[in-house]
């Protein structure tokens, strides 16, 4: 019957488990729902690597039509990737990157651009003037290290500020804190904290508080998500100063992910605007964030609906059938 049914789109995730992955994965659903029939097969790496690699592979072998990936660290998912693309399946690369120019599509906001925005506003918060304590991702994933030279290169124009300590937290809560512990005097003379995500922001900011450094201390953090538990509510409770809003980009992806199967025209770079959320504005984002999610509530209200309706059709269907045979 319809080709498009038949499509298999497979996704591996390399760490599922965070607010930032599940807000991702609840985009891609949403806009799956309005193609209905798609295979779609879902394996989160958990934050490993060679795990990641073995899970791709599988996917090739079982059989996908199109690999959206996020690679757990650029230089492991390389080879796979390349394999994948090569063979002639085509790829999504959401977010993170690989370090090649092997894919058939880019998804994401310039993380480069991200770190340099946090540079440009970390001036205009000093006053052209401190000391900064930079909390940097995982090493060899991607944003960590875009984030890192944007960041480097906006802030090396500022004479008056300085990175004085730059330290890996993984983008992971506890790994920020038991690193920024082990630099306690750095932090005594620091003026602001940089942290490449809003978890490892939140983590910096409970040593801080410990320390009683966290009034004298500004923080920084990227995700800005809203909902419970995210930057936005961060922001706007004086958890952290300010946050870049990254989006996630899970419904460009699908949507991308099926011009490309529907041999329609596509981008093969989304580039997704990132700025800054801080208390000049936080209240206004929390308010549209609040209209949009009560829309989305209606939307999934309506799908049910319309799923009770087909099944009541159906019935009827199958009951004009009987009446007809008989
Ligand atoms: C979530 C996350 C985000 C960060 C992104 C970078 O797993 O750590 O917080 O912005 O990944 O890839």
């Amino acid at each position: 019957s319809d080709k498009k049914s038949l499509y298999t789109i497979g996704f591996s995730q390399c760490i599922g488990s965070d607010l930032w992955r599940r807000n991702m994965l609840d985009e891609m659903r949403m806009e799956l729902s309005l193609h209905p029939g798609v295979n779609f097969v879902y394996a989160d790496a958990n934050g490993n690597s060679a795990k990641q690699v073995e899970q791709v592979k599988s996917m090739l072998n079982e059989g996908i039509d199109l690999l959206i990936i996020s690679p757990n660290e650029a230089q492991p998912l390389t080879g796979i990737v390349e394999q994948a693309y090569n063979k002639g399946i085509p790829v999504i690369v959401i977010d993170r990157k690989t370090a090649s120019a092997s894919y058939t599509a880019y998804v994401g906001a310039d993380n480069y651009q991200v770190g340099k925005l946090a540079g440009e506003y970390m001036n205009t918060m000093l006053k052209g003037r401190g000391n900064i304590v930079e909390v940097m991702g995982l090493p060899g994933s991607s944003p960590a290290i875009e984030r890192q030279r944007g960041f480097y290169e906006a802030i090396s124009r500022y004479r008056g500020i300085h990175i004085i300590k730059q330290v890996y937290g993984d983008w992971l809560k506890d790994s920020a804190e038991k690193q920024l512990i082990q630099i306690e005097p750095a932090l005594r003379t620091a003026d602001a904290l940089f942290a490449h995500n809003d978890v490892m922001a939140l983590g910096s900011r409970e040593v801080l508080e410990r320390l009683g450094l966290r009034k004298k201390i500004n923080i920084l953090g990227v995700d800005a998500l809203p909902g419970n538990g995210g930057g936005l509510q961060m922001v706007s409770a004086g958890k952290l100063n300010a946050s870049l809003v990254y989006p996630t980009g899970g419904k460009e992806a699908i949507m991308t992910a099926f011009r490309i199967l529907n041999k329609e025209s596509f981008s093969r770079e989304t580039i997704l605007q990132s700025f800054v959320i801080d208390s000049a504005n936080v209240q206004l984002m929390k308010l549209q964030w609040g209209k949009i999610s009560s829309q989305q509530k209606d939307i999934e209200r309506q799908q049910v609906l319309l799923a009770e309706q087909r099944e009541i059709y159906n019935n009827q269907q199958l009951v004009l059938n009987i009446i007809v045979i008989t």
